[in-house]
């Protein structure tokens, strides 16, 4: 055991959750680093440590109580008291009408990012509270505020929004702090891929916020990182959009009336 805070960071295999596992183990933290993918986790950490990072793969399930008790009574009992809480661990969807999502794989989406959430933040929640000690943040997307066509994913985003309002009243009394990011579309090596093979395009993904950038898992990395600071520490119940301005302006860029000195937005 050493003196760093331990951060439990699950998804922390690939993409998002492995930007944020190595981001705050460079900032000196001790990371586990959990996904369902073993020999990911273990590649993942092994790089940290490579790096002169501290940090322990586990393997696990998210949204299966058992394996979710498990990992968490695991690393409190053999790495430390779990300081900070991130879960990445989540299933994107491809997009589709409610019509026609089959509900296995919605319910399968749903247990996952939603109830995974709910399942974890309970049993960390469980761990914080007498030591009235602590931060997690929740990971949600652009669609925790609006709906995009994936039926059961942004729903579940929606969810998680909520739930990370209502963690933050319940456990602020227990000086614990709860918050989530809300990424846009965020150049993961899934993305990458698909950016790769032509099934994305990268120029309309740029045109999609504000800012004409493309956001990556470090950007989310780092406003995680934040969240999980003393810089945020009067910070609580937030969904932090990490998206480029995208929420800020989808009803500007819709604006279709002529307005003085700016001639027709859209059209110069
Ligand atoms: N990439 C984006 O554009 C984007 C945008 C908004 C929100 N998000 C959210 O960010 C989070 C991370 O996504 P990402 O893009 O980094 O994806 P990713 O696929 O790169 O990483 C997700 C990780 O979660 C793990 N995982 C999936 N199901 C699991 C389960 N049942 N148990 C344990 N581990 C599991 C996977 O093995 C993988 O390592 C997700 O909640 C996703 O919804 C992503």
């Amino acid at each position: 055991m050493t003196d760093k805070r331990v951060m439990l960071v699950t998804g922390a295999a690939s993409g998002i959750g492995q930007a944020t596992a190595e981001t705050l183990a460079r900032a000196g933290d001790e990371v586990v680093v959990a996904d369902r993918n073993a020999e990911g986790a273990e590649a993942v950490a092994a790089g940290i440590r490579a790096a002169g990072g501290v940090a322990h793969a586990r393997a696990f399930q998210a949204g299966e109580d058992a394996s979710v008790h498990a990992l968490v009574d695991g690393v409190e009992e053999e790495i430390g008291p779990i300081w900070g809480l991130v879960h990445a661990a989540g299933l994107l969807q491809n997009a589709m009408t409610s019509q026609v999502m089959d509900m296995d794989e919605h319910d399968e989406i749903w247990r996952v990012n939603y109830r995974g959430t709910y399942v974890i933040t309970k049993a960390v929640g469980a761990r914080m509270i007498p030591r009235q000690t602590g931060a997690m943040v929740t990971i949600g997307s652009i669609n925790s505020f609006a709906a995009l066509p994936l039926p059961s994913y942004c729903v579940g985003k929606a969810a998680v929004k909520s739930l990370t309002e209502l963690l933050a009243c319940e456990y602020g009394v227990h000086k614990i702090r709860v918050n989530g990011v809300a990424p846009t579309y965020t150049i993961t090596p899934a993305i990458q891929a698909r950016i790769d093979s032509g099934h994305r395009d990268p120029e309309a993904i740029r045109a999609s916020g504000a800012l004409p950038i493309l956001v990556y898992p470090q950007n989310i990395a780092d406003g995680i990182e934040f969240l999980l600071s003393d810089k945020a520490a009067a910070i609580t119940g937030v969904m932090l959009p990490i998206d480029a301005g995208l929420i800020a302006s989808a009803i500007y860029k819709q604006y279709v009336a002529p307005v003085q000195g700016f001639g027709q937005i859209g059209n110069g």
